[in-house]
């Protein structure tokens, strides 16, 4: 599918505020819709299929899904990370359950298309999620250099510590790592993983995802498109204004919607995946990865939202939060779907 270049609609729009506010208000928003060609992010662009079903033969290999509700989410701050990065991220993870009330499209729409996968019993993916437990590690106790093996030594000392606990039935465990915190393979091949504990090393089998902040590493790889590759320091012009002012972490926002689906669909590599390699498994954000919007594709976004001060996104949150997220792959429509899709 060929798209025009560049277009904008410009039209009004307004929303009653969620009703926990003390006092109802009425906002008026101008919001632009855009959709940017930027240079592709330098990681995996291959993988991009928006639309060519044909080529993408998603396929379920009989394992479990998360299911259950709500799906618990263990947060581990792993470095010293500011009260109000912790608060955007908990916003987001906060915003997934149809209960959180927020404008459309809402962060919790886009979370429905993960909830179309489902296991041999015919159970789907949780539509909730609730962040059941926090551990903070600031003092940095294993090192500021992390690899895909000590990150489940992280994980250990978490369930370890009271009043963290073991919970391998709903539970789903979620590693931040701060901006000064290495990972291996970070920024060269990822920018976010997920996998499932060995119990040798931490004495169960327990799901989890690592994602890290990228604002000093690699922004023009981990926190496009707020970052773009090709100029100096990474968000230089061309590159959009994060929703929340904060590239490295509206940057990972994404990156956590991204693993977070790919958790829920396939927690222990064995369920939803397209691909021969079970080693190398093409997962349900892979294949929408750099795609935010309709028309998407060939260095294209896709269609977003742009608001008055020129930050862009896509999904709104609780609490009138602004996120921008990445599109997941529709069992239905054989193609990558979002909220905000421009019908
Ligand atoms: C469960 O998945 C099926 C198959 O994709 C879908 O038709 C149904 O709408 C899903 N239910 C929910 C509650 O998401
Ligand atoms: C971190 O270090 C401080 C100061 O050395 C210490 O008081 C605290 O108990 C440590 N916390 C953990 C979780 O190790």
């Amino acid at each position: 599918m060929s798209f025009p270049c560049f277009w904008l609609i410009f039209f009004s729009f307004s929303y009653v505020q969620a009703a926990n506010y003390p006092k109802m208000q009425t906002l008026n928003t101008n919001t632009e819709y855009i959709n940017p060609k930027l240079p592709p992010r330098t990681l995996s662009t291959s993988k991009k299929f928006e639309g060519s079903s044909d080529l993408v033969h998603l396929r379920y290999h009989m394992g479990p899904v998360l299911s259950s509700t709500p799906i618990n989410i263990y947060l581990i701050w792993y470095g010293r990370w500011p009260l109000s990065q912790k608060l955007l991220i908990k916003d987001f993870l906060n915003s997934i359950s149809p209960t959180a009330a927020a404008a459309k499209p809402s962060v919790s729409d886009w979370w429905s298309t993960v909830s179309l996968y489902t296991d041999q019993t015919g159970a789907n993916v949780s539509r909730s999620m609730l962040i059941a437990g926090e551990y903070t590690d600031n003092n940095y106790s294993h090192g500021n250099q992390l690899t895909r093996l000590s990150v489940q030594q992280v994980i250990a000392s978490a369930v370890k510590s009271a009043p963290f606990p073991i919970d391998h039935k709903n539970g789903i465990y979620l590693i931040l790592t701060a901006q000064d915190v290495t990972m291996q393979d970070f920024c060269r091949a990822v920018c976010g993983f997920h996998y499932f504990t060995f119990p040798s090393m931490v004495g169960y089998t327990l799901p989890y995802a690592w994602v890290g902040n990228s604002a000093k590493q690699c922004p023009e790889v981990c926190a496009y498109p707020f970052a773009i590759p090709g100029y100096m320091g990474g968000g230089g012009p061309g590159a959009l204004k994060p929703p929340n002012g904060d590239v490295g972490v509206d940057g990972m926002v994404s990156v956590i919607g991204h693993e977070l689906a790919e958790l829920s669909s396939n927690p222990l590599v064995n369920a939803w995946y397209a691909g021969e390699d079970p080693t190398a498994p093409t997962e349900i954000g892979d294949l929408c990865e750099g795609l935010y919007g309709t028309g998407g594709g060939g260095g294209y976004i896709g269609q977003v939202m742009k608001d008055k001060e020129g930050r862009t996104f896509n999904l709104y949150g609780k609490s009138g939060r602004r996120f921008l997220v990445q599109w997941i792959w529709s069992p239905e429509l054989k193609a990558c779907a979002g909220p905000n899709a421009m019908d």
